[in-house]
């Protein structure tokens, strides 16, 4: 028998077999041809020497335990390579069943992150024993790239756990689970605090054990919480596929589709045409466009934007250890809270200690919740309390060697605030600024050290939006950018890089969605339609609710601006057919949004939702309107992509990973898309398809939907969007 070239095969004098995951071409496992080889390998040795095996133990050499499938070879799979997709996942399916079922005890030790394909090893093993690593995951994230797990995970976990936990707590969300939460939701049996704890136990269930099985393969195994043949558990089951629909909201998931799929049909038939099931629904997806486009944002764009592809090199990390936070109000408190819980210390300063000390209370709230719900204990809570410090007096800001301003939205009290502090912080300090729509270069003017001045754009909720928008002025130096950069980092958000322009690029392009969605209303869309149309594209928010939510006065307000702006500048200002509308609806109407207690819809006194205003009909709907439900949702997305491609054009964003991670993690850009710049890559006909319809909806709708001559150029070399 050949020694399998990733997968090493350690046998004691007592007879137990360690199969030691260590690929020596990467530093962490995949699911490549390597692995493939080495698994049927290892498996056909097993069967073979059987009589002189007592137990395995299966481990890793690496950090993690097994990374999961290789998604470099993933995303270049097409549809015509469905039959040799198939056949490759039936042969490690087979392998991981032929141990399975040797006879013998099977033990995963999982030192270390194991998800996806890792932790479809470890379900295939009796016994899951996971180390108590710092940051160590466990779990079947499959569905957030647009796949199910393929690796017989789907008809594990069913049996397992029951169709209904394996859904909700592995499959459909892909939850990763630190050890300890995969111990109490039955992911695992046990959890060691060291890895020589680790082994013992494994090679004490091994001698306790010596004729283990799978409780799917003993006699008399009934699936958990019963299968769709029981009566009370079919009554039940049309809610499944509903909940999901109310998930997506009717958008283009298909992973969440077969995913249930393939638990359901394989719930009802033996184990290994279960297995059969799930490789066909994973064929169907991975062949398929949105699973690409989710492992080109969610793993290669992020991994691009996150490892510092538009860091300055050559600056030398400097970590923040104490930052000024001004102005304590949403912003501010939000931001104070995610310095503090990255172990940094933050001065949260406001008008007065008073008015510092609410802004702290943010975190005693989020914190008592976290304590609750058994995400931090006492004793964290209360160092994380410690390293805020509320005040209203700016002496208390010296030692800061960074600002975060979160002020009120104007320019001249954001200078005043940093007159105050830039002779008390450190003389180098890092200068922030938070806000969403001032240009970087002016609000710089206000500072003795413009080349140290940034923007630094988070999104509200703070604490719970990925994403941070690093803004560069005019004068902006690399050493800031870099150091903004690594703070981002520092608090474990993760940072796209614009240059300034109005609006910069995540407020820009929001914007011509919500435009979209209001200019239908103006055409006399069914307001009710250009709401279902902004859900069923998968937008996460409906447009006019969106709208109502930022209030009707700020892209007013931002809209006169640039108009003044660009008038000043001797050009042409353009109306959009939204102006008016919202126009209307502030000054005839009086309904300025949610805040003001009416807007697109009405509100209840205690600021809940009642419904959409029903003058909306009465002041904008004509009964002749016959817009294409298709072209509802396509022109909000184009609307966007197209002008993601003028941002690019005009150096405001300088990388298609930035433009694709910032529109989904920071502006709500359908995740199935991959983002702007890979909605255009993946559409229907590629490029071309994208510059084609793109024309269609200007002949149709407006200018403002003409393909820029760049795009055009591009198609016609038949390029694509990509970085590098
Ligand atoms: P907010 O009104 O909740 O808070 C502003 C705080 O600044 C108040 O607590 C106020 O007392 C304080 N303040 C005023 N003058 C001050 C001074 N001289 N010194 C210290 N503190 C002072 O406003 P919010 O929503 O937190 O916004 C703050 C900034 O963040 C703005 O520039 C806004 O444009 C920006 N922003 C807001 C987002 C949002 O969703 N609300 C999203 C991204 C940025």
């Amino acid at each position: 028998m050949s020694e399998s070239t990733t997968i090493r095969w350690e046998q004691d004098a007592t007879g137990v077999v360690t199969l030691v995951l260590d690929d020596p071409a990467q530093s962490a496992n995949t699911m490549n041809q390597a692995f493939r080889t080495s698994v049927a390998a290892v498996a056909a040795r097993a069967e073979a020497e059987k009589d002189s095996i007592r137990g395995i133990i299966v481990t890793s050499a690496k950090k993690t335990f097994f990374a999961g499938g290789d998604l470099k070879d993933m995303i270049k799979i097409g549809p015509g390579d469905a039959q040799q997709v198939f056949d490759a996942g039936l042969a490690v399916k087979r392998a991981l069943r032929t141990i399975e079922t040797l006879g013998k005890p099977v033990v995963a030790a999982i030192n270390g992150a194991a998800l996806g394909g890792g932790y479809e090893i470890a379900l295939a093993c009796h016994h899951r024993i996971a180390l108590d690593a710092p940051g160590s995951k466990i779990g079947l994230p499959e569905v957030t790239l647009g796949l199910l797990p393929a690796g017989g995970g789907v008809t594990r976990t069913v049996r397992l756990l029951g169709i209904s936990d394996a859904l909700l707590k592995v499959l459909l969300q892909g939850t990763q689970y630190g050890p300890r939460r995969a111990l109490d939701n039955g992911l695992v049996h046990e959890v060691a605090a060291t890895t020589e704890e680790m082994i013992e136990r494994a090679r004490a269930f091994i001698d306790a054990h010596p004729e283990s099985a799978q409780p799917w393969d003993v006699k008399g195994y009934k699936i958990p919480g019963g299968t769709p043949s029981n009566p009370r558990f079919a009554a039940n089951l049309p809610a499944f596929p509903a909940n999901l629909m109310k998930q997506t909201g009717g958008a283009p998931y298909p992973a969440p589709r077969n995913i249930l799929a393939a638990a359901v049909e394989g719930s009802q038939v033996d184990f290994e045409t279960a297995q059969i099931i799930e490789a066909r629904y994973f064929t169907e997806l991975v062949t398929g466009q949105t699973a690409k486009n989710m492992i080109q944002a969610f793993f290669f764009d992020l991994q691009a934007v996150n490892s510092g592809a538009s860091r300055p090199q050559g600056v030398e990390k400097r970590p923040v250890r104490k930052v000024a936070v001004l102005g304590a109000g949403m912003m501010g408190a939000g931001i104070a809270y995610s310095c503090a819980r990255a172990g940094i210390d933050v001065v949260l300063k406001d008008v007065s200690a008073e008015a510092a000390a609410k802004g702290k209370a943010y975190s005693e709230k989020v914190l008592a919740k976290a304590v609750a719900r058994g995400r931090t204990t006492e004793a964290g809570r209360d160092a994380l309390l410690a390293r805020i410090t509320p005040t209203g007096d700016v002496a208390d800001l010296a030692g800061c060697d960074a600002v975060i301003e979160a002020v009120f939205e104007d320019t001249a009290l954001k200078h005043q605030v940093f007159q105050e502090i830039q002779d008390v912080v450190d003389p180098d300090a890092l200068l922030c600024s938070n806000t969403s729509t001032l240009p970087i270069t002016a609000l710089a003017d206000g500072v003795t050290r413009p080349a140290d001045f940034i923007g630094l754009h988070f999104f509200s909720p703070v604490d719970k939006m990925p994403l941070v928008e690093i803004i560069k002025g005019e004068k902006t130096g690399d050493e800031a950018l870099a150091r903004a950069f690594d703070l981002v980092r520092q608090i474990k958000k993760t940072p796209i890089v614009v240059n300034d322009s109005r609006g910069f690029f995540t407020s820009r392009v929001i914007g011509r969605f919500i435009n979209e969605g209001v200019a239908m209303v103006a055409e006399g869309v069914e307001p009710a339609s250009v709401e279902q149309a902004a859900a069923q594209a998968g937008y996460p928010a409906k447009v006019l609710s969106l709208m109502d939510e930022l209030t009707l006065t700020l892209p007013r307000k931002i809209r006169n601006e640039t108009r003044r702006a660009v008038e000043d500048a001797g050009g042409t200002w353009t109306p959009h057919p939204a102006d008016a509308v919202i126009d209307r609806m502030v000054d005839e109407f009086g309904r300025p949004g949610r805040g003001g207690g009416a807007g697109f819809y009405d509100y209840a006194d205690d600021g809940s939702r009642t419904g959409l205003w029903p003058g909306l009909r009465e002041h904008f709907t004509k009964a002749d309107t016959d817009v294409p439900f298709t072209d509802l949702k396509e022109r909000m997305l184009f609307s966007e992509a197209l002008d993601s491609v003028r941002c690019l054009d005009e150096n405001v964003l300088t990388t298609v990973a930035d433009a694709n991670i910032g529109s989904v993690m920071g502006i709500g850009f359908p995740p199935w898309t991959g983002g702007v710049l890979q909605y255009i890559n993946g559409y229907e006909g590629g490029l071309p398809g994208f510059v084609a319809r793109a024309r269609e909806l200007a002949e149709t709708y407006g200018e403002r939907f003409e393909p820029p001559a760049s795009l055009v150029a591009k198609a016609e070399r038949g390029e694509t969007y990509h970085d590098g």
